[in-house]
C-alpha cells in the first residue's frame, strides 16, 4: 500500500459521488468507501496497520485525513439532496410567479376625472350635491314652476312625501345637476366657478343611449363681466382637452328654463371624421352639452343682483363623453360589469 494508492481512492471517490443523485445512491457510496465491514477506506486503515514500521505514521495520516475528507464530502451532499427535495406544500421557488390580476378603472371613472382635471387646472372647485332633492331645487328655483311645460322634458322619479296643501311630492331623485346650481349661490357669493359631477335619475327605459340612472358634470360660472364669450371659449377649450385640439366645436341656440340664451354644443363625428353616417344622423355634428348663460330669474331666487352679475352654466353627460371617445355604442356596457369589456380601459 501507498500513498498513490490512497490518491487513487480518493480520486474513484470524487468521481462516484459527482453521480450520486439520491438518499439510496448516497447511503451505497458510502457502505462502498466507509463500510465498517467492506469499506474500501475501513480496509485502507487496517492496511496501514500492517504497513512498515517507518511508514506507519505517514500512511495513518493520509489515510485519516481520506476518512474525514470523504465524511465531509458525503455530509454536503446529504444536505444539498435534502434541499432539492422540497416537503410536501413547500414553496416551489424555481415556478414562474402568478402575476395577480390587477384592477381597473371604470371607464366612466377615467371620464370624469379627466373632466374633473381640465376643469380643475382652469381654477375651478370640484363640489357634489345630494342626489335625494326637493322640487325646489331640481325645478322651482330653476324657473320651472309647478305645471311649467318643461318639466316633461325629463321624466322625474319620485320619493314619497307630500309638501302640505300642494299635493306634490316633496322629494325626487334629482334629474339633472342642475339643483347644486342653486344649493351653492344660496351659500356663497360670487365669484363662482364650480364643477359639479354626480349620479342623476330619469324615468326612461333601458336602451343603446338611455340608462335610468346616469352621470352628469354640472358647470357653473357667475362675476361681473361673464359673457358668452367666456362661455363660448372656456367650452371650447374644454372639447379641445377632452376629445382633440382639432375637434371641431358648434354652437347652437336652444331652449333651457334657466338659461337665457341657451346653447346646445355639438363636436364633428368622431365616427365619421364630421362627414355625416348613421350616427350623427347625417349632419357630421354629435351634440355633446347643453349651455346658456344664467337666467336672470334664477339670480333672483338666490339673491343675487341680476343686473350686477351674469353667468354662464352647463351639464355634460359622462356616459354621452364616454360613448364617443371610446367609440361605445351601447350604454349599458358601462353598467353590466362584463370584465371582457371592463378590462380593455384604459385605451
Ligand atoms: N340640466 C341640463 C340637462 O340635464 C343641462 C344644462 C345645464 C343646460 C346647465 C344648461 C345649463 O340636460
Amino acid at each position: 500500500m501507498t500513498d498513490a494508492d490512497i490518491a487513487q481512492l480518493r480520486t474513484e471517490f470524487q468521481q462516484e459521488l459527482a453521480r450520486v443523485a439520491s438518499e439510496s445512491d448516497l447511503q451505497a457510496i458510502r457502505d462502498k468507501y466507509l463500510g465498517r465491514k467492506s469499506g474500501a477506506v475501513t480496509a485502507l486503515m487496517k492496511a496501514v496497520s500492517t504497513a512498515p514500521a517507518d511508514l506507519k505514521p505517514v500512511l495513518g495520516k493520509l489515510a485519516n485525513e481520506l476518512k474525514q475528507e470523504l465524511e465531509a464530502l458525503l455530509a454536503e451532499k446529504k444536505a444539498l439532496l435534502g434541499a432539492s427535495k422540497a416537503p410536501v406544500g413547500a414553496v416551489d421557488i424555481s415556478l414562474p410567479g402568478r402575476t395577480p390580476p390587477i384592477g381597473h378603472q371604470h371607464p366612466l371613472t377615467i371620464v370624469r376625472e379627466q373632466i374633473e382635471g381640465i376643469f380643475t387646472r382652469m381654477g375651478y372647485q370640484v363640489l357634489e350635491g345630494p342626489e335625494v332633492e326637493d322640487d325646489y331645487h331640481n325645478f322651482e328655483a330653476l324657473n320651472m314652476p309647478a305645471e311649467h311645460p318643461a318639466r316633461d322634458m325629463q321624466d322625474t322619479l319620485y320619493l314619497d312625501g307630500e309638501i302640505p296643501g300642494q299635493g306634490r311630492p316633496a322629494t325626487l331623485l334629482r334629474t339633472h345637476t342642475s339643483p347644486m346650481q342653486i344649493r351653492y349661490m344660496e351659500t356663497h357669493q360670487p365669484p363662482v366657478r364650480i364643477i359639479v359631477p354626480g349620479k342623476v335619475y330619469r324615468r326612461d327605459d333601458l336602451d343603446l343611449t338611455h340608462t335610468p340612472m346616469f352621470q352628469q358634470v354640472e358647470g357653473l360660472v357667475v362675476g361681473e363681466r361673464i359673457t358668452l364669450a367666456d362661455l363660448k371659449g372656456t367650452l371650447t377649450t374644454f372639447l379641445h382637452e377632452l376629445f382633440e385640439n382639432r375637434t371641431q366645436v358648434l354652437f347652437r341656440p336652444s331652449f333651457f328654463p334657466y338659461t337665457e340664451p341657451s346653447v346646445e354644443v355639438f363636436i364633428g363625428c368622431v365616427f365619421c371624421g364630421a362627414k355625416g353616417c348613421p350616427v350623427c344622423k347625417r349632419t357630421g355634428w354629435l351634440e355633446i352639452l347643453g349651455s346658456g348663460m344664467v337666467h336672470p330669474r334664477v339670480f333672483e331666487a338666490v339673491g343675487y343682483d341680476p343686473e350686477r352679475y351674469t353667468g354662464f352654466a352647463f351639464g355634460v353627460g359622462i356616459e354621452r363623453v364616454a360613448l364617443l371617445k371610446y367609440g361605445v355604442d351601447d350604454i349599458r356596457l358601462f353598467y353590466e360589469n362584463d370584465l371582457r369589456f371592463l378590462e380593455q380601459f384604459p385605451l
